[in-house]
């Protein structure tokens, strides 16, 4: 911990609610899983459980001899198995007869729409394989993705994982500095991109940011460009090339390559509690059992439903929930490019009342924007399709949660909570719809195979009514397998905490009956709209900017976006804080790192509050923060801030550390 923030296992708790919603007898009648028996098959021996998972949900090459070796903290999964996660997403699909069936209804920003079949989706990836191979893409290469949410992207993906090249998808949001530090960092050799994508009815470039990338990036050799805005691109002769070029030329097949179950399938970079991003490394076997399990039972999924996550394929959500757990359980799947305003603010019901969405998986800060938009607009549609609702990201709150069940479940659904993080690849907490009785804001219980536990502070389990943090007692198939090049990381942030457990970071309460409740983080990570940003990360931005001396930014609370960044800035002497600077530097941090990381609102101080061994108080600047109305522009330098900083930091204690 860097400053006071978690003093104890006395961790603030919110009333919590009552209500509860135990499952529709309809849906529990059919569910996947009914009963409790699941609980305990893999209460009784997690490791036969996942090995009977992995068997059946999973198609092995060569089936595996040993389930688990776990020298704490690596894990390897299914050892001695062979697989290819393509042919299990693909291929066997098709093999089986299902070639027709819908994987994407894809649906682009202004309305242009594309179908297509699993037979399509196999056929695209194997060119596209065959094009990767042909620029010199071999088993273990690492390969960059920067794409707007078309077709390509997870076609980009799944050709990866058929040649075993890991793939390191970046937001398409991220500024052109961030992508530049993850293709460093991965070193790979071919950045997969698109001239641009639509966002809020006008096409966002990104072609631009991705040649900034790679002037900064050395270890680019190739740069495949999809066309998708037509607006114009520069392409550098000898390493740019179209994508509908590539592919024109490209054989039409490429068979799965066999690889080992501990096979690197992707890097997916995260922000912890410093200013380096975190490659997280994810693997084929254990990776891939646990999203297919997950997938199909915490959404309930049969045959005709019609899934939407409603996430970006650049965020681990999508990772999971879009590509690898919906195609290895042959789903049928929306994929949405765009905004939910565009054109109208009922853009989201009316795709689910179109394609008959029955399965919606979200995010609660989309929920709260959608609150504030009103009722009106999902009642223009028909939303009875809905069967199952999903939230992921960060806590809901109970308001958002009924909601979501009230104005878009239609009172009928059941709402699956999913506590997960980027390094857990799988949702970890949460509700099976068709067992479990839910309680508006709870994430309920750890799913079957899954060993959760909140602490104290000393590491002890906490008796039921009480709040600590959040821990993970056992290894799980689908667990990060380390941060990539820096095993030392890796041990000392998720696992030096607390001996012989995984410390997510996450404060949560168990309440009387045993329930789950997650509040947030409780290390330096804030989480803006369910994305994860470091306070250091956005601190070495503001730094970097010649008229900063030093700075400091907290998460405050928000209504719609759950945190909001918050920075406290002190400027260089004979600096003058101006609104128009207040602006260029939120402007800095946006270029720096991308949009999502732009502070809300910069407060200027002359001194930040600081222990003795000066250490940042930053939770005396989040009472300040979140004690302010906060408004979107800049808040100048203001002595009752600066005035309200001190008096706090003066009357608490000098040493927090
Ligand atoms: O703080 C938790 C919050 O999101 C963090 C993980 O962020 P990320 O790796 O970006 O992955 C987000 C999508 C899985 C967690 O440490 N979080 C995620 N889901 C929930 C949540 N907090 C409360 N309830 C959730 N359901």
């Amino acid at each position: 911990m860097t400053d006071g923030d978690a003093t104890g296992a006395a961790i603030d708790v919110f009333g919590l609610e009552d209500r509860t919603f135990p499952p529709p007898a309809l849906l529990a009648a059919a569910a996947n899983v009914r009963d409790l028996s699941l609980y305990e098959e893999a209460e009784r021996d997690p490791e036969a459980f996942w090995a009977r998972q992995a068997r059946e949900l999973v198609t092995w090459q060569r089936d595996f001899d040993t389930v688990l070796e776990w020298d704490l903290p690596f894990a390897k999964w299914f050892v001695g198995g062979q697989l290819n996660i393509s042919e299990n997403c693909l291929d066997r699909h098709v093999a089986a007869g299902r070639g027709d069936r819908v994987a994407f209804h894809w649906e682009g920003e202004p309305g242009d729409t594309r179908t297509i079949t699993y037979a399509e989706l196999l056929a695209d990836v194997q060119r596209f394989a065959n094009v990767l191979k042909g620029l010199g893409v071999e088993k273990g290469d690492r390969v960059n993705i920067y794409m707007p949410m078309i077709p390509e992207l997870p076609v980009a993906m799944l050709a990866c994982a058929r040649i075993g090249a890991p793939h390191s998808v970046v937001f398409g949001g991220f500024s052109a500095e961030s992508l530049s530090d993850r293709i460093n960092d991965a070193e790979a050799k071919v950045l997969v991109t698109a001239d641009g994508g639509y966002r809020r009815g006008a096409p966002a470039n990104l072609k631009g940011s991705a040649d900034a990338a790679c002037a900064s990036s050395p270890s680019i050799e190739h740069v495949v460009v999809v066309r998708r805005t037509g607006e114009a691109v520069t392409m550098l002769e000898g390493r740019d090339h179209w994508w509908h070029d590539l592919m024109g030329a490209a054989g039409p097949t490429c068979p799965p390559e066999p690889l080992d179950s501990e096979h690197l399938l992707y890097l997916l970079y995260t922000s912890g509690t410093t200013a380096k991003p975190k490659g997280i490394m994810h693997t084929t076997g254990g990776y891939l059992t646990q999203v297919a399990f997950t997938h199909k039972n915490v959404f309930d999924l049969h045959d005709g439903d019609v899934y939407w996550c409603a996430a970006d394929i650049g965020w681990v959500t999508g990772h999971s929930y879009i590509v690898y757990g919906p195609l290895a359980n042959g789903a049928t799947s929306v994929l949405y490019e765009g905004t939910p305003d565009t054109p109208g603010r009922d853009r989201w019901w009316d795709i689910i009342e179109r394609y008959k969405v029955s399965i919606l998986y979200c995010a609660p800060t989309a929920i709260r924007t959608f609150m504030k938009w009103g009722t009106a607009e999902p009642g223009k549609h028909d939303l009875s399709s809905l069967r199952v609702l999903g939230s992921v990201g960060e806590p809901i709150n109970p308001e958002a949660w009924m909601w979501y069940r009230e104005h878009i479940g239609g009172d009928q659904c059941p709402i699956v909570d999913t506590w997960w993080q980027t390094e857990t690849g799988g949702i970890m907490i949460s509700p099976l719809p068709g067992v479990t009785t839910t309680k508006p804001g709870s994430a309920t219980f750890p799913l079957p195979g899954i060993g959760a536990e909140v602490v104290d502070d000393a590491g002890k389990a906490v008796d039921r009514g009480s709040g600590g943090y959040l821990t993970l007692t056992r290894p799980w198939p689908g667990m990060l397998r380390g941060i990539y090049g820096d095993p030392d990381r890796y041990r000392e942030t998720y696992w030096s905490r607390f001996p012989g457990r995984y410390f997510a970071g996450d404060g949560a309460k168990l309440d009387d009956d045993g329930y789950l409740w997650l509040l947030g983080r409780v290390d330096d990570v804030m989480n803006v709209s369910g994305h994860r940003i470091s306070t250091t990360e956005v601190e070495s931005a503001l730094v970097d900017h010649q008229e900063v001396a030093e700075a400091a930014v907290v998460g405050a609370k928000d209504e719609t976006t759950g945190q909001a960044i918050v920075a406290f800035v002190t400027v260089k002497g004979g600096v003058a804080t101006t609104r128009e600077l207040g602006e260029e530097l939120r402007h800095h941090v946006a270029h720096k790192i991308g949009p999502t990381a732009r502070p809300k609102t910069v407060i200027f101080t002359d001194d930040l509050p600081k222990t003795r061994s000066g250490k940042i108080m930053r939770r005396l600047l989040r009472d300040v923060a979140e004690g302010r109305d906060l408004g979107d522009t800049t808040t100048l330098a203001d002595p009752a801030v600066v005035e309200e900083i001190r008096r706090r930091a003066e009357a608490a204690p000098q040493d927090e550390s």
